[in-house]
């Protein structure tokens, strides 16, 4: 019989539900990070675009997906209903771009997490988001930029910060070259804060 880790508060799998908008590079390194996890599973994939290059993401790694609109999102329970029905016990954001309704956040209180492609709290809010938030960081030639991984509340990117790591940014980098270097970041902590988090 398998031993329980004694620090271990896990008593059974804990269902994960990724949220992304676009690419979902993040999501798919997440699920290639669980996938021999015999106690985290990652059960479902959302998005709310229908073209979204995360859902051929999901179907390669066989994962069940579920796409909602932003009306949708905003003014029904459909995405928590979906949640209920997959019995989801975390939430991870990764590359979603849209604010997350109070019904949400209240339905999963501090079982929420994102991931800012930033140092916050500089540079997140509205707009914020994806290669938006590199540009500025390099329109203000800035020396740093780096990663914020942080609970979710009703805000933009205000949740109290659980983790962040930071990049140096050369004086000819581009919001390119610091998309690249903020990914491999991403890649490095996200999947094992996540665990860290868990269990
Ligand atoms: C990631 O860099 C993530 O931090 C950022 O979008 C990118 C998605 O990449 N998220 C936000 O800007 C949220 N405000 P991916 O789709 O390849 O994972």
């Amino acid at each position: 019989m398998m031993r329980k880790k004694p620090s271990s508060n896990i008593n059974k799998i804990i269902r994960i539900a990724i949220f992304a908008s676009g690419s979902g590079s993040n999501a798919e390194n997440i699920a290639d990070y669980f996938k021999d996890n015999t106690e985290v599973d990652i059960a479902l994939i959302l998005a709310n675009k229908p073209d979204a290059y995360v859902l051929e993401r999901a179907k390669k790694l066989d994962i069940p997906s579920f796409v909602f609109s932003g009306k949708e999102f905003r003014s029904s329970e459909i995405v928590l209903d979906k949640l209920r029905e997959n019995k989801i016990d975390f939430v991870v954001l990764a590359g979603f771009m849209l604010l997350v309704p109070k019904y949400l956040v209240e339905a999963f209180p501090d079982k929420i997490i994102n991931i800012h492609p930033a140092l916050l709290p500089h540079y997140g809010g509205k707009g914020m988001f994806g290669d938006n938030v590199h540009k500025a960081v390099i329109a203000n030639k800035e020396i740093k930029s780096g990663i914020s991984i942080h609970y979710v509340n009703e805000r933009y990117d205000e949740g109290n910060i659980i983790f962040q790591a930071e990049t140096l940014i050369e004086s000819d980098d581009t919001a390119e070259d610091l998309a690249t270097k903020i990914h491999a970041l991403e890649y490095k902590h996200f999947p094992r804060v996540i665990e860290e988090v868990l269990i």
